[in-house]
Order: C-alpha cells, then sequence, then structure tokens
C-alpha cells in the first residue's frame, strides 16, 4: 500500500461507452504493491480526490474505468494521454480472488463492472468456470463484454431496453440462470438498489456472495470516519468495500440509504 499520491502518466485512455472511460496507467508493482480484485485507488486530478476501483490489473499496470457523472469525473474525462494523475493505494479487502475450480457467477450493473472485470478475469485465469452478468441500460453502455469473452468467460449481456443481450434487470437474468446452474459463489457490484434485490435472490438460492459497497470518501484512510455504516460503524474504506453476504446482513443502510459529502442522509 501506498499512501503518498505518486504521479503517474496515463498511457492509453480507451473510449468503452459515450459515458465511460477507461484510463490505463504504469505501476510498480515491486514498489507499491500488487492489488487484488476489488481494491480501489484514490484518484486526484490536482483539484479533488475520489476513490476508483481498479478495473485492470497487468504486469505492471494498473486501469480504472470512469463513469462521467459528475464535476469530478468530468475533468478525468476531459484529460488526453500523457497528462499526469496522483495515485494513492491500493485500499480496502478486495475480493476473494485465490478459488479454483469453481462455478462462478459475477454480476456487474453499470460502470460496477469495474471491478467485476477484475475479479472475472482473476478467477477465469485461475482456472474457474465464470459466467458474468454484463448490465446496462442499453447495448451501447454494455462494458467489457469482447474482451472477457476474449478470456473464455461466458458474458451474458443484458439492458434494460433489450437492444443487446437479455431484456430486463440484472435481477431477472441473475434468475433465469440461477434456475439451471448450481453456482458456488458469487460477486456484485453496482447500483446498491439492483445489488439489494441480487442479494436476496442470492439469500434464497443460498449462494454465499461478496458485494462491494460504495459509500462518499475523504481519507480513505480509516480517519475521518466520513464512510462509516449504520449501525456497524464499520469504515467502508476499511473494513470493505467487499462484504460477505453475512456481513452485509449486518448494515442496516443497506439498500436503504447513504450519505453525501456533508453526512445527510438520502
Ligand atoms: C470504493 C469505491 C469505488 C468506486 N469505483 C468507481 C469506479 O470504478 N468508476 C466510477 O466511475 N466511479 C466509482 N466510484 C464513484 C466515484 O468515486 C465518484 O463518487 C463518482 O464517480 C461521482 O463523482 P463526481 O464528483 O463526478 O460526481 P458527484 O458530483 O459526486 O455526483 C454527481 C451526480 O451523479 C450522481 N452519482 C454519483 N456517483 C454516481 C455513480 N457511480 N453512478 C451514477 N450516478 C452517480 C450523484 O448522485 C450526483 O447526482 C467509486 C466509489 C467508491 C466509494
Ligand atoms: S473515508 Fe475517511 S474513514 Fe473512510
Amino acid at each position: 500500500m501506498n499512501d503518498v499520491p505518486q504521479i503517474v502518466k496515463i498511457k492509453e485512455i480507451i473510449d468503452e461507452t459515450p459515458s465511460i472511460k477507461t484510463f490505463v496507467f504504469d505501476w510498480d508493482m515491486d514498489k507499491y504493491g500488487t492489488p487484488n480484485p476489488g481494491e480501489f485507488l484514490m484518484v486526484w486530478n490536482f483539484n479533488n480526490e475520489k476513490p476508483m476501483s481498479i478495473s485492470k490489473i497487468n504486469d505492471n499496470e494498473l486501469a480504472i474505468t470512469v463513469k462521467n457523472v459528475g464535476e469530478f469525473t468530468n475533468e478525468l474525462h476531459q484529460l488526453k494521454v500523457g497528462d499526469v494523475l496522483g495515485i494513492r493505494g491500493s485500499y480496502g479487502n478486495g475480493f476473494s480472488y485465490d478459488l479454483k475450480n469453481k462455478k462462478v457467477l459475477a454480476i456487474g450493473g453499470g460502470v460496477g463492472m469495474a471491478p467485476i472485470n477484475s475479479i472475472a478475469t482473476a478467477l477465469a485465469n485461475n482456472g474457474n468456470d465464470v459466467d458474468v452478468i454484463s448490465a446496462a441500460v442499453n447495448g451501447d453502455e454494455l462494458l467489457f463484454v469482447d474482451s472477457l469473452k476474449d478470456i473464455g468467460v461466458n458474458v451474458c449481456p443484458c439492458t434494460d431496453d433489450g437492444s443487446v443481450g437479455f431484456k430486463g434487470f440484472a435481477t431477472n437474468l441473475a434468475i433465469e440462470l440461477i434456475k439451471d446452474t448450481s453456482y458456488d459463489i458469487a460477486f456484485v457490484c453496482g447500483p446498491e438498489i439492483m445489488m439489494k434485490g441480487v442479494f436476496d435472490i442470492l439469500e434464497d438460492n443460498e449462494i454465499p456472495a461478496e458485494y462491494s459497497m460504495e459509500r462518499y470518501m475523504k481519507c480513505a484512510l480509516g480517519i475521518c470516519g466520513q464512510c462509516c455504516v449504520d449501525n456497524t460503524g464499520w469504515r467502508i474504506c476499511v473494513e470493505g468495500p467487499v462484504f460477505s453476504n453475512d456481513l452485509l446482513k449486518e448494515i442496516n443502510e443497506f439498500g436503504k440509504y447513504h450519505r453525501d459529502a456533508s453526512g445527510i442522509k438520502h
């Protein structure tokens, strides 16, 4: 882990969808450590700093995948190859990546596919049989479908409008897949309303699962308390962002509310 922002040069920018870009940069794994799938980085553009999941982990190279939704992410989207960022981390506990010979279901909604891409890649490369539900509002916004297929993952695209793949929500497709396949474990990341729906389905079917949670973060060091959740007081930046289904049950606010930068509930 590296708590001092390292200045990295953006070496590649991939236009993934009309609203999502991937930024690739070199990362000295010997010096700063090799992140595990599900861990996140604090990304500083010398104006503001926000958490981003690691979407790709290659030899001495990392990537983040960013959806343009507000001021900070819009600023990132204006960057060009050769521009620099300050990166600290990696932080958080990540997913269980050290599995072998398992039947895995990974579900990513929208830009929630970022950490799902890194865990699905690691598990497929480790000999697991991985099905991925990549869900988005429409076909243009689908993430990582072709690149995951290329490494042997069975990708099931799923769109709200039915323009590509299954028509409906990730929850509906999860129900269909679970009918025919017996999964050992599932990994989930996406809007919390989606994760809550998936949580109920996986619990009903007794499939153990890990979920990546998002909360507003400031320090990412476990000090400021900004990302604490009710009633446990767990810090999403330290005890999370990944929680097993058993731990998630303890977080009363899951699927109900979150706090903004000033601590107000929404
Ligand atoms: C552990 C962790 C990992 C994260 N990983 C990623 C990642 O891989 N990629 C990524 O793009 N973001 C990721 N985020 C979210 C990111 O840190 C920012 O909070 C988010 O991108 C909004 O930043 P902003 O300043 O541009 O928008 P803000 O000004 O904070 O928000 C602008 C508007 O967009 C809404 N909004 C905020 N976040 C989202 C969202 N994710 N999707 C849709 N609407 C949103 C807000 O409610 C608000 O209405 C992660 C957050 C956490 C805690
Ligand atoms: S962001 Fe400060 S404790 Fe988590």
